[in-house]
């Protein structure tokens, strides 16, 4: 019985350590917590969408299309054209907290 339980503990231990492991990779890579949509949006996006999303933003679209859209680009009916972000080193976590940050704001 004494083993099972030194077991399990030694194996709740290493779960532990694994997760702590995962996670702070994670965080360097990812970085979504640290990134600051908001910031992000009044220095890069603020000029064309306003400062409540309420130009050239549909929000009735899709949040993948949305999302995508800022990786990607779109194409305007007339210039200028929405440029694609990812080349600019925007990643997709923090594409879509810019969607969702957009949503927030417009009215
Ligand atoms: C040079 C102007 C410009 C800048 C800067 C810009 N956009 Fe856009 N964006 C556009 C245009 C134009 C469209 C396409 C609108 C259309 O189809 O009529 C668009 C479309 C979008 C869409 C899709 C919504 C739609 O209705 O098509 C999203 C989401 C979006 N932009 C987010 C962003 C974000 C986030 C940033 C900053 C990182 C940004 N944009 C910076 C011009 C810009």
């Amino acid at each position: 019985m004494k083993k099972l339980r030194t077991l399990a503990l030694a194996t709740a231990i290493t779960m532990l350590i694994a997760a702590f492991v995962l996670f702070s990779a994670a965080a360097q890579i990812g970085n979504a917590d640290a990134f600051d949509a908001a910031a992000t949006y009044k220095g890069k996006c603020v000029a064309c969408h306003g400062a409540a999303a309420a130009k050239k933003f549909d929000a009735t679209l899709a949040d993948a299309d949305l999302v995508q859209i800022v990786l990607k680009g779109k194409k305007a009916g007339k210039p200028p054209n929405m440029a694609g972000y990812e080349e600019k080193g925007i990643i997709e976590d923090q594409a879509k907290a810019l969607v969702a940050y957009m949503k927030s704001i417009k009215k």
